[in-house]
C-alpha cells in the first residue's frame, strides 16, 4: 500500500474532478437515440480541452476513453453505434491523468423512466458505496469497506460481483490493496491517512456470475440479468475521507464529520 503526501492527493484532486465534471456532463447528456460513441467521443475532446489524459485509452489494450455498460453489461463495455433506448441503464465509467496522477469514477444512470427493479438495482449499488465511504476511517480495517458493500447489495436482495474489486489508485490506474466487494468485517490492513481508494461496487439484479464477450473485455451478467457500477476515488487524509471525484459538495464532505 502506497501512501500519498497531502500534495500528491493535491494533484489527484485534479484529476479526478476532471473525472466528475466529465461525467457529470454525460449524465445530461443520456437520453434515448444517442449513441455510445458519441459520449465517448465527448468525453475525450472534454478531457482534453481541460488538461487532462483519458486514463483508460491504451490500457492493457483497451481501445476507448469510456467504458459504456448497458443493462446487462457489467463494466468494460465498448462505445459503439449502439443507440440508447428509453428504459435502458447505463454505467459510464472513466480514468483521468493528470501530471501523472490518476482518479478513477462510474455512475449508473437511467434513460428516461425506468423499471423498479432497476431503479432499485441503481439505488442499492449507490447506497453500497455510500456505506463504503463511510468506512473509510483511519482505525477501521480494508475488509470493513468489502463487508459495508456487500451487506448493504445483499440486503436489499442483489448480488455481488465477485470476478471484479476496487483498487488502490495514484501514480497507476491500480495499486495495492484490491478491495473485493464482500467479505466479513475486520480484516486486513489498518487505514492510514494517505491511504487513496478506488472503491467501486458492482450489483446485480439475478445471480452474481459473470463471463467475458468474445471482444475480451465486455463484461455481462451469465443469466443477463441487469447490473449497476458506481465508483469514487477516495482519499483519507488527516481531517477523515474525502471523495475526490464527487461534483457535489454534499457528497465531498460524506466521512468528513462535516
Ligand atoms: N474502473 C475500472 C477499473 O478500475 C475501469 C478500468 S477500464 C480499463 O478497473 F480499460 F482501464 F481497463
Ligand atoms: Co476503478
Amino acid at each position: 500500500m502506497i501512501l500519498k503526501a497531502p500534495w500528491e492527493i493535491d494533484l489527484m484532486r485534479k484529476s479526478s474532478r476532471i473525472v466528475a465534471e466529465t461525467l457529470g456532463k454525460l449524465t445530461e447528456m443520456i437520453n434515448p437515440g444517442l449513441t455510445t460513441m458519441e459520449l465517448d467521443r465527448f468525453a475525450e475532446a472534454y478531457i482534453l480541452r481541460r488538461g487532462g489524459k483519458p486514463a483508460f485509452k491504451g490500457y492493457r489494450g483497451y481501445p476507448y476513453t469510456l467504458c459504456v455498460s448497458v443493462n446487462e453489461q457489467v463494466v468494460h463495455g465498448f462505445p459503439s453505434t449502439r443507440r440508447l433506448e428509453y428504459g435502458d441503464i447505463i454505467s459510464l465509467d472513466l480514468g483521468v491523468v493528470v501530471d501523472g496522477y490518476y482518479g478513477d469514477a462510474a455512475v449508473t444512470v437511467p434513460v428516461g423512466k425506468v423499471s423498479d427493479e432497476a431503479r432499485r438495482l441503481i439505488a442499492a449499488t449507490q447506497g453500497a458505496l455510500s456505506r463504503a465511504i463511510s468506512a473509510v476511517r483511519p482505525g477501521n480495517h480494508l475488509s470493513d469497506i468489502s463487508h459495508a458493500v456487500q451487506s448493504t447489495i445483499e440486503g436489499q436482495g442483489f448480488s455481488v460481483v465477485r470476478l471484479f474489486v476496487g483498487h488502490g489508485i495514484g501514480r497507476s490506474l491500480h495499486e495495492e490493496p484490491q478491495i473485493p466487494n464482500f467479505g466479513p468485517p475486520a480484516q486486513g490492513p489498518v487505514l492510514k491517512p494517505g491511504l487513496v481508494l478506488a472503491i467501486e461496487p458492482m450489483a446485480n439484479a439475478g445471480g452474481s456470475d459473470v463471463m467475458i464477450l468474445d471482444d475480451r473485455w465486455t463484461a455481462v451478467t451469465c443469466d443477463r440479468s441487469l447490473s449497476a457500477h458506481f465508483e469514487h476515488t477516495v482519499a483519507l487524509t488527516e481531517d477523515g475521507a474525502q471523495v475526490l471525484t464527487s461534483y457535489t459538495e454534499d457528497e465531498s464532505a460524506q466521512g468528513t464529520g462535516r
